[in-house]
């Protein structure tokens, strides 16, 4: 694996008109999310809902890539494919999650570090032998009162660079993800202030790291007001300020940006990523690599009928797929 082939992976990721879809919840996520709507939370259904995502019929129209967790990359199709095979043969790029999740970070109350550096080489040299050829590492930034600090900031940021570094030792485009949490009442300039910080210091930390921009991809959040604030945002001012904020401190090397949804309706995460590529001159590729905001109706659907609503279901993702496929273009326009 040569540096070139970490860009060719990175440039796929985000080819034009397409995205990633994210379907690496945590054992615990994936419980809540099939808690909510009456799934019992047993190893094969995880298998067969994940089956339902990746197999969903000309998905890789709109989708570059899936983002899967341990247990999912080890599993197969009912027709005994392992899933990395079955992507790779239909388009899709197999990621997948290495963080092992947030601990509080000792110190720093109300602030967390994001576990899993330990062993990780090994786990990404087996992680590239069952076909991965990109790994996301999930840190978290939490808003609030006297929060972050910058010890938090720049502790997430080493730790992100660690990573990112050891994944292109072993062959495997880094997916870096610092998430501003939606959570708090702070404005959408906080926001700004916070996302500018945080991306401004993972830069830093990935050059003083040797990690190779051309073959990396950042993860992020947009720049949203809190979810308690009173005064949110017009889809336009999201806009404006994200890209903004982006072009002040993500250098133009890097391959491309993708978008999490983050407890955005999918309405929202597809109009607001829509509007930021009505913008001339992006410097990179902004796409989307969203959970819930392409999965959400889907899993809706399936949970009143498993078998009844399958292909609906996969119908519903491949919308959520063309509509941000097309947002991604800045070509997406409103139903009715
Ligand atoms: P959401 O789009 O649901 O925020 O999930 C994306 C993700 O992978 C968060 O790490």
């Amino acid at each position: 694996m040569s540096i070139e082939d970490l860009e060719d992976i990175a440039l796929a990721m985000v080819a034009p008109g397409k995205g990633i879809i994210a379907i690496d919840e945590s054992s615990g996520t994936i419980k809540k999310r099939f808690d909510s709507v009456g799934i019992a939370d047993t190893e094969e259904n995880r298998r067969r809902y994940r089956e339902l995502l990746l197999t969903t019929p000309n998905l890789s129209q709109y989708i570059s890539g899936a983002i899967l967790f341990d247990e999912t990359i080890r599993q197969s199709t009912s027709d005994g494919v392992p899933f990395p095979r079955y992507m790779a043969e239909n388009g899709l790029v197999p990621g997948i999650k290495v963080d092992r999740g947030l601990q509080p970070l000792a110190g720093c109350p109300g602030e967390v570090i994001t576990e899993g550096l330990d062993g990780l080489r090994a786990r990404l040299e087996e992680y590239a032998r069952l076909g991965a050829r990109f790994a996301k590492w999930r840190a978290v930034i939490n808003i609030g009162e006297d929060i972050p600090t910058s010890t938090c900031i720049e502790a997430n940021a080493h730790t992100l660079a660690r990573y990112a570094a050891l994944c292109q030792e072993q062959g495997l485009v880094p997916m870096v993800e610092p998430e501003i949490l939606l959570d708090g009442d702070h404005d959408i300039e906080t926001c700004y202030d916070v996302t500018e910080a945080t991306l401004r210091a993972l830069f830093q930390a990935l050059y003083q790291h040797n990690v190779f921009l051309e073959g990396t991809i950042l993860k992020v959040s947009m720049v949203l007001a809190g979810k308690d604030c009173a005064e949110q945002a017009d889809v336009d001012d999201v806009a404006d300020l994200t890209v903004r904020c982006l072009r002040s401190a993500v250098p133009a090397s890097l391959t491309g940006i993708v978008f999490l949804s983050g407890g955005q309706s999918d309405e929202q995460a597809t109009a607001h990523l829509n509007a930021m590529n009505q913008y001339d001159n992006n410097p990179w590729p902004l796409s989307f690599s969203y959970g819930r905001a392409m999965q959400s109706a889907a899993l809706k659907l399936w949970s009143k009928d498993l078998a009844g609503n399958y292909a609906a279901a996969q119908q519903t993702v491949f919308e959520r797929a063309r509509d941000n496929g097309l947002a991604a273009l800045g070509q997406w326009k409103p139903a009715g």
